[in-house]
C-alpha cells in the first residue's frame, strides 16, 4: 500500500467513527474522491478540446449512508457544528450559497436524472485546500456521487458521474465550469495524467512517473483565493463561444492549429476574441505535443511547452496575476525546466516541473522572491499522480 493510500485509510476509519458517532450508526461504507491538477491544457474543456491532469494524493472522505423518508443530512468535520437537513423535495437550484450547495446538487442532479435517490446520511472531511485552483469543489461533489452511485445500484460509469456533478455545479451551484476537473476526480489513475478529449469524453491514460525520471512536480499554492462564480470564468467563457459563433464552428477546438491565422485574420477588429481563440487552439496544441513527447520518452521537453502555455494564459487569456507570474518568473530563472499556472487562474496555483536535485533550490528562490514582494507566504509541496475515486471502507 502506498503512504497516500495508508493515508486515507486512517481517515477513512476516523470518519466512520465519527460519523456514528453523529448519526448512531456506523456507516454503510466510506469513499474518496481527490483534488487535481492540471499539467496542460487550460480553458479548452468548455471548448471541447484536450487536457491532462492528474489527481493528487489530497482527498475528501465521505462516510454515507442510505435514508428512505427524502431527507439529506450533512455534516463537515471542517465546518463543524450540527448536519445540515434538507428535504430533497426542497433541493433547487441556486437556493444555497453554502459548502452544503454540492453535496446537495449531486443529489438533485441525480434525481432529476431519474434515479431513485431516497436520501442520505453524509459525514465528511478533506484534505484538498479549497480556492487553492486544486479542484475541491469536484472532490467533494464526486465523492458524493459515487457513494450513492454504489449504495443506490445505479451502475453509472466515471464520465456519467461526471457529468452529472458538471451538472451540479453549473446549475445547482451556478458556477459555469467545464468537466476537466470533475471527470479527473472521478477517473484519474495512480501513478498517470489522463489525456482527456472533452468533447466526448475518450480517455488515455498516460504513464507519468517523474521520480522514477529523476523530477518532481512542484504545486505552489500562492494563497491568493479564487471564485469561479464571480465573472471573469464566465466572461472568458462567453468570448469564446462568441469566437466559435463568427468563426461559424460548433467550439473552438474545430479550429485546426494549421488553420490559426486564417481564422485570426477572419475576425477582423475583434481583437479580445482574437486573443482567445489563440490561446485556446495553440493550448490544444501544446497537449498534443505533450501527450507526443510523454509518450516518446522524453519528458523532459514537456518544460518548455508548459511554460509557453503560462504566458498563453497571461497574455491572450489574461487570466494570471502577479503572484502567479513571479512563482512562474522565479522557477524558470532558478533552474526550474518549465512552470506555469494550473486551473482556472486569477490566483489559486501553480505547477513547476524540477529536476529532483533543484527542488530544495527552486523552492527557496520562489519563497524568498514572496518576503521579498510582501506577498502572503507560499505553500509548496511535491504532487505525485494517485489514484481517482474509490470506496475505501
Ligand atoms: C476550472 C474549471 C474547469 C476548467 C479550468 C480551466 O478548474 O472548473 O472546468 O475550465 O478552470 O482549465
Amino acid at each position: 500500500m502506498s503512504e497516500t493510500a495508508a493515508q486515507v485509510g486512517v481517515a477513512a476509519e476516523a470518519v466512520a467513527a465519527r460519523f456514528e458517532e453523529l448519526y448512531g450508526a456506523a456507516p454503510e461504507g466510506v469513499w474518496a474522491a481527490p483534488g487535481r491538477v492540471n499539467l496542460i491544457g487550460e480553458h479548452t474543456d468548455y471548448n471541447d478540446g484536450f487536457v491532462m491532469p492528474f489527481a493528487l494524493p489530497h482527498a475528501t472522505v465521505a462516510a454515507v449512508s442510505r435514508r428512505t423518508d427524502g431527507v439529506l443530512r450533512l455534516h463537515s468535520g471542517d465546518v463543524g457544528g450540527a448536519p445540515v437537513e434538507l428535504s430533497l423535495d426542497d433541493l433547487a437550484p441556486e437556493s444555497d450559497r453554502n459548502w452544503t450547495a454540492y453535496p446537495a446538487g449531486v443529489v438533485w442532479a441525480l434525481r432529476e436524472a431519474g434515479h431513485a435517490v431516497t436520501g442520505a446520511d453524509v459525514h465528511l472531511t478533506s484534505t484538498v485546500p479549497t480556492g487553492a485552483g486544486l479542484s475541491s469543489s469536484a472532490a467533494l461533489e464526486v465523492v458524493i456521487a459515487l457513494a450513492l452511485n454504489d449504495l443506490y445500484d445505479l451502475n453509472l460509469k466515471g464520465w456519467q458521474l461526471a457529468r452529472l456533478c458538471q451538472r451540479a455545479e453549473n446549475v445547482y451551484v451556478g458556477a459555469p465550469t467545464g468537466i476537466m476537473d470533475q471527470t479527473a476526480s472521478a477517473c484519474c489513475q495512480e501513478g498517470h495524467a489522463l489525456f482527456l478529449d472533452t468533447r466526448d469524453l475518450s480517455q488515455k491514460q498516460i504513464p507519468f512517473d517523474l521520480a522514477a525520471e529523476g523530477m518532481r512536480l512542484l504545486v505552489v499554492d500562492t494563497q491568493v483565493k479564487h471564485s469561479h462564480s464571480e465573472g471573469e470564468y464566465g466572461k472568458r467563457r462567453a468570448g469564446c463561444e462568441k469566437g466559435a459563433a463568427l468563426l461559424g464552428v460548433d467550439a473552438l477546438r474545430d479550429i485546426a492549429y494549421d488553420d490559426l491565422e486564417a481564422a485570426l485574420a477572419r475576425l477582423g477588429d475583434e481583437e479580445e476574441v482574437r486573443r482567445l481563440v489563440r490561446h485556446v487552439v495553440t493550448e490544444d496544441q501544446r497537449v498534443e505535443k505533450t501527450v507526443a513527447l510523454l509518450e516518446s520518452g522524453e519528458t523532459r521537453a514537456i518544460g518548455p511547452v508548459l511554460s509557453e502555455g503560462h504566458a498563453s494564459l497571461r497574455d491572450d487569456f489574461r487570466i494570471s496575476c502577479p503572484e502567479l507570474d513571479l512563482v512562474v518568473d522565479t522557477a524558470l530563472s532558478s533552474g526550474a525546466l518549465g512552470a506555469r499556472m494550473t486551473g482556472g487562474g486569477f490566483g489559486g496555483s501553480a505547477i513547476v516541473l524540477v529536476e529532483a536535485e533543484d527542488e530544495a533550490a527552486v523552492t527557496k528562490a520562489v519563497e524568498e522572491a514572496f518576503a521579498a514582494a510582501d506577498f502572503t507566504a507560499p505553500r509548496v509541496f511535491t504532487a505525485v499522480p494517485s489514484a481517482g475515486a474509490r470506496r475505501v471502507r
